[in-house]
């Protein structure tokens, strides 16, 4: 049965989608806060009448952390192929909320974006997923493709509960492929589709010197001071041209396809506009790399966090008994978490200064991944996004991590496709965080379009 032009039922049922949304919107899901812990399973719950709603039937399933929402539509008919849709109901804590023009947990539509904590990452990318489901079940009665949603509640804190869920649910799960929108196009009006994800080693690092704070006159320059030690063991992280010198830490690091470099270097990008755009006096990281290829392509050891000693108003001398960093590492194909763990272990043990001592813990990781970017899935996808973008899509990458990626593909060996209806300047993870209104409408459209071309291209005798 050919499928009717959803367009009418998307330009008739615009304004309760976006109400819809905003409700989603207003629940402040931050995963990392258990003061939240509530608002986060009221949106897992949200998310499973959402799915009703539309048509399908829907659990919530109980983890170790947050739950996650299972929606299943599986009466496509004989030899329809089965599409697993992936997004995360969690967010981004909202901190520093003085710096939000508009209230966190209230959506408001500004210049044709709607600012709220999650409205990109990943609230409505997952939510414009179920209204394209919406659409062909109330327009048609049935759906191209058997669909299984899978939302979770953990993605913003390192997915940890995730892959056990689907190592313990695979015939369940079971699928021909995956989709997933949390991520941005390349820029506006540009339709894209991505072509890896980092992967991610996270670590707290703990210095402890002496017992408890003390004078630093009575005692400083005898006692070692551990915002001293740690800021030199951060040092030790990188050689003077920006490469990472934690030993072995390339080692596993894969030559990127040539094929793909090239489609990198033929994407218009301005390495002085990206500067000016995040307001950076200049530009720096690893030598003889460009800036997209050293966003998408090369690993890193980033400082997300230090804490140590007085930070209070005007001058207190006090040597503090003890420092913390938050560090993580960006991994590419094929460095592996835990090897990287490893190597940061030993590396942090070697270079510690006698005097104190560092504990090193490692928060999560995830695997990073690389597309393979060809098969009907991805065919289906390009035309889908031809179509309603008006133009072809381009191929890009992407310097960010979902470290579930890697465990579809590995535990269900289905291929991924990851398509996101973001903007460069979103502010994911910021204050002032936005979805494009245009985008959502259209990533509404184009997802409809792409189940209805993925369905009729892989169906025995239509065409496949
Ligand atoms: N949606 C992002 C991943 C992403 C970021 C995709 C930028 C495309 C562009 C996701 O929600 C995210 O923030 N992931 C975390 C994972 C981490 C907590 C393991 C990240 O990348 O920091
Ligand atoms: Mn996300
Ligand atoms: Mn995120």
């Amino acid at each position: 049965m050919p499928t009717t032009d959803l367009a009418p039922y998307f330009d008739a049922h615009a304004d309760r989608a976006r109400a819809e949304l905003f409700d989603f919107l207003r629940i402040p899901s931050v995963s990392a806060r258990s003061e939240h812990d509530g608002d986060t399973r009221r949106a897992a719950e949200w998310t499973r009448a959402a799915l009703e709603r539309a048509g399908l039937s829907a659990e919530v399933h109980e983890t170790a952390g947050h739950p996650i929402v299972l929606g299943e539509w599986r009466t496509a008919g004989e030899g329809r192929p089965t599409l697993l849709v992936y997004g995360h109901y969690d967010v981004q804590p909202a901190e520093p909320l003085e710096l939000w023009d508009s209230p966190a947990f209230e959506p408001t539509v500004r210049d044709g974006r709607i600012y709220a904590r999650g409205s990109v990452d990943d609230k409505g990318q997952l939510f414009l997923h179920v209204k394209a489901l919406e659409a062909h079940l109330a327009a048609n009665g049935t759906l191209p493709v058997n669909v299984i949603v899978l939302a979770e509640g953990e993605e913003e804190v390192g997915s940890e509960h995730l892959a056990e869920f689907i190592e313990a649910n695979t015939t369940r799960l079971a699928c021909d492929a995956v989709v997933i929108s949390d991520s941005a196009m390349f820029a506006p009006g540009i339709p894209s589709i991505l072509s890896s994800l980092r992967g991610m080693a996270y670590f707290q690092i703990d210095v402890q010197g002496p017992s408890g704070d003390l004078h630093s006159g009575s005692y400083g320059g005898a006692v070692v001071n551990p915002a001293m030690a740690l800021a030199r063991i951060l040092a030790t992280f990188h050689d003077d041209r920006g490469r990472v010198a934690i030993p072995g830490f390339y080692d596993a690091v894969r030559a990127w396809p040539d094929a793909v470099r090239a489609q990198m270097r033929g994407l218009p990008f301005d390495e002085e506009h990206f500067r000016a755009e995040v307001g950076a006096p200049a530009l720096g990281g690893e030598g003889g790399y460009s800036v997209l290829e050293r966003l998408w392509t090369r690993p890193t050891c980033e400082v997300n966090g230090l804490l140590s000693g007085y930070t209070g108003e005007g001058a207190k001398t006090v040597l503090p008994a003890k420092a913390m960093a938050k560090v993580s590492c960006r991994l590419v194909p094929d460095q592996e978490p835990a090897e990287i763990e490893r190597l940061m272990r030993a590396h942090v043990e070697r270079v510690t200064p006698a005097g104190v001592t560092a504990a090193v813990r490692h928060l999560h990781g995830g695997r990073p991944w690389r597309a393979d970017l060809a098969g009907p899935l991805f065919d289906a996808a390009r035309r889908a996004l031809a179509a309603e973008f008006g133009r072809e899509p381009v191929v890009t990458g992407e310097g960010g991590s979902i470290p579930v990626v890697g465990d579809f593909e590995r535990i269900l060996g289905a291929p991924v496709l990851l398509v996101g209806f973001g903007l460069p300047g979103e502010n994911a993870h910021a204050p002032n965080e936005w979805l494009s209104v245009e985008n959502f409408e259209k990533g509404m459209r184009a997802m409809a379009r792409l189940y209805a071309e993925y369905g009729e291209a892989v169906s025995p005798g239509r065409g496949g």
